[in-house]
């Protein structure tokens, strides 16, 4: 089912999500609560789609890295309960966010470059793995949603804060024709101004 995703405005997405108690996960109606989440995340054409994003209060988030954006191969649709992360070292990376909740409007955000990640995964067996590069900026922006942040929260600096569709109007003015052909999405490898959680 495609679940309907809440704006920024919604108290919900203020708000402290709740830790999914271990009994739950393997209940039915959550089972399909975790597919509904995978699915919705990949029909709104996000990376990731945090539980509190579609109304429910949970320390839940859906991940999902395409290959051609992860040096490390990517992620395939991948749901994490009870995520926590620890950044690993000091190094912080700038690079451009979107988010489903806020459509549209794009940010330069600075996030950890190397974290762990300790989760339960959908049958409630634990996950303990080292994450780098843009799965890592992919989670820390959805956790960041269980606790009630946006990814504006985090920018350093607002003058980078933009709408995506008004930013490739411009570079298209902008841009010689023989350059469009180059790179038809003007995307870097990074995820780009496009990518969505
Ligand atoms: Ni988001």
């Amino acid at each position: 089912m495609i679940l309907h995703v809440a704006v920024l405005g919604h108290p919900v997405l203020r708000a402290r999500a709740e830790p999914v108690p271990k009994k739950q996960i393997a209940r039915a109606e959550f089972q399909r609560f975790l597919d509904d989440l995978v699915e919705s995340m990949l029909f709104h054409d996000g990376v990731g789609l945090a539980a509190p994003q579609v109304f429910v209060p949970q320390r839940v988030v859906a991940v999902w890295i395409p290959a051609d954006m992860d040096e490390g191969g990517g992620l395939e649709p991948s749901v994490f309960v009870n995520p926590v992360l620890e950044p690993l070292g000091e190094e912080l990376h700038e690079s451009w966010e979107g988010c489903l909740s806020l459509p549209d409007l794009r940010g330069l955000v600075p996030r950890h470059t190397r974290l762990r990640l300790r989760a339960l995964d959908r049958q409630g067996q634990p996950i303990d793995r080292e994450l780098t590069g843009f799965p890592a900026r992919v989670l820390q922006h959805e956790v960041d949603h269980l606790d009630g942040v946006v990814f504006p929260d985090r920018m350093t600096d607002l003058h980078s804060l933009a709408f995506g569709s008004a930013m490739e109007k411009a570079a298209a003015q902008a841009t010689p024709p023989e350059d469009v052909q180059d790179d038809p999405d003007g995307e870097d490898a990074d995820g780009g101004p496009g990518q969505a959680g």
